[in-house]
Formats: structure tokens, C-alpha cells, sequence
């Protein structure tokens, strides 16, 4: 190999090992904490049990000013009006889950200008009393992170201040307060991140689909170095 074939070589190995250390390890594109969690909250955001604890929660306790539309979640009086199960059924994607070996509905994906129409006057009624309308809540997890998260429900003053979103839980008068809200950020983590499992399945696939262009490259170059010195002759 010449010089310049090395240099090529070097400088674009050098170049793919940089590029999957920013996309795995450093990744400069996603949030990086900047919030403080308690070690204890920091273990129930990372639970699936709390996570489906956390849904009930969040059903209980934000439904009322906000929707989260890709789990099937919508505000509470929008699930009231006696027309929405039909719309949900007849204009919605079914959302499966599995409980006890069976699997079941846990609700319908309803596309966004299908929801916001029937949801209209609600929507309006928040934005009269809150000055704006509580944001949709599907992908909050990705684009805030779970500190921000975590911070924000247990005191949106301290983390946004001004906000009109209320403090809905008080350590104070509720032992239980902490561990609800991360239940809740738990859950709203498990909306946009896929389960352990299936995390470690995507990251082997990733690996694999890797080799293989790098045993297919490996493989095309010595068939091109054949060809190469069988036109010699
Ligand atoms: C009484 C109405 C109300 C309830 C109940 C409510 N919120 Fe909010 N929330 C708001 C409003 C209004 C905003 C918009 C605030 C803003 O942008 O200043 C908001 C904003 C948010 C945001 C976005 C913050 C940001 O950085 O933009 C998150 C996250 C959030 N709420 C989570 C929750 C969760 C979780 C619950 C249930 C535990 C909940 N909210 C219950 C009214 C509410």
C-alpha cells in the first residue's frame, strides 16, 4: 500500500471509530442532566413496575389540563363526552399491552387534527385560564429529560418561574409525594424508551448490521484484488 493509501486508510478508520463514539457514547444531540435526582427517585424512573403505576397517576393527577396522546391518553373531558369511544374506535390505532398472559387494548391512538377537533372547545377553555394550552405530553421525556422532569412536577416555580402550570404535590402534607412523581416521570420515560430488553436487542442488531458491511467490505476487497491479478495476465 502506498503512502497516501495508508494516510486514506488511517484518517477514515479514524474517522468512523470518532463518529460511533459521538452517536453511542457522547452523544452531544441528547439531553444531558443538569437537574438533581435523589438516588431514590433515580430508581423508580428507571422501574417498569413504577412505570405502570406512574400511568394511573398521571391519569389521576395531569389529565385534566394535559393529553399524551401517543399512550392513549387524553384530557378527562374529552374521555367524558359520550361520542369519544366511538371516535377513538373508528378513527384510532389500537395500543396493545400484555397483562397476565393475555393481551389487551389499553387504548387508541387518535391522530392529532382528529383529537384537537373534538377537543377544541377544551383546548380553548385551558388556554383561557392558563394563557396558553398545556402542551401534549408524549414525547416531554425526550425532549426534557428526566432531572428537568423530576424538578419541574415537584415545584414548577422553582424550575420555570412564572410558569402557570400549578404544584400539584406537596411533601408536606404527603409522605407518598416524592415517590409519585417520579412514578409519573417514570412513566413518561417509558412512553419514548423501549423497555431493557429491547434496548440490548436494538443495540445487538446495530452491531450486527455493522459487521456484516465490514465483512461484506472485507470480502469485496479481496475479490476486487483477485480480479485485479487475474487481468494482469
Ligand atoms: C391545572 C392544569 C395543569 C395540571 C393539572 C397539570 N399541568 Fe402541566 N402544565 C400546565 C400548563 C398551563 C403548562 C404550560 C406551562 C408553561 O409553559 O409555562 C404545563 C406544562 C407542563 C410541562 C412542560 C414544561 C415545559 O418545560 O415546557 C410538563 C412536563 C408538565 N406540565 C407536566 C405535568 C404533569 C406530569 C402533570 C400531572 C402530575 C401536570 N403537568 C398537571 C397545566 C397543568
Amino acid at each position: 500500500m502506498s503512502t497516501w493509501g495508508l494516510i486514506k486508510t488511517v484518517f477514515f478508520t479514524a474517522l468512523t471509530v470518532v463518529f460511533f463514539f459521538i452517536i453511542w457514547v457522547e452523544n452531544p444531540f441528547t439531553h444531558h442532566a443538569e437537574y438533581e435526582i435523589p438516588e431514590e427517585a433515580e430508581k423508580i424512573i428507571n422501574d417498569p413496575k413504577a412505570a405502570l403505576e406512574g400511568r394511573e397517576l398521571f391519569k389521576q393527577n395531569c389529565t385534566s389540563c394535559h393529553s399524551l396522546r401517543y399512550d392513549g391518553i387524553y384530557l378527562m373531558s374529552v374521555t367524558a363526552k359520550p361520542e369519544w369511544s366511538k371516535i377513538e374506535k373508528t378513527m384510532g390505532k389500537p395500543l396493545l399491552e400484555e397483562k397476565d398472559g393475555k393481551i389487551r387494548v389499553k387504548g387508541y391512538f387518535v391522530p392529532r387534527d382528529v383529537y384537537e377537533s373534538v377537543a377544541f372547545a377544551d383546548l380553548q377553555a385551558l388556554k383561557a385560564s392558563f394563557g396558553k394550552i398545556p402542551p401534549d405530553l408524549s414525547t416531554m421525556y425526550l425532549s426534557r429529560g428526566a432531572g428537568y422532569l423530576y424538578n419541574f412536577i415537584s415545584d414548577p416555580q422553582k424550575v420555570l418561574p412564572g410558569t402557570s402550570m400549578p404544584k400539584l404535590f406537596f411533601p408536606e402534607y404527603d409522605k407518598e409525594a416524592p415517590q409519585k412523581v417520579a412514578k409519573i416521570v417514570a412513566y413518561m420515560r417509558s412512553v419514548n424508551e423501549p423497555p431493557p430488553g429491547e434496548k440490548a436487542k436494538r443495540a445487538l442488531m446495530g452491531v450486527v448490521t455493522i459487521a456484516y458491511f465490514i465483512g461484506m467490505g472485507a470480502l469485496l476487497w479481496l475479490y476486487r484484488k483477485k480480479v485485479v491479478a487475474s487481468m494482469k495476465h
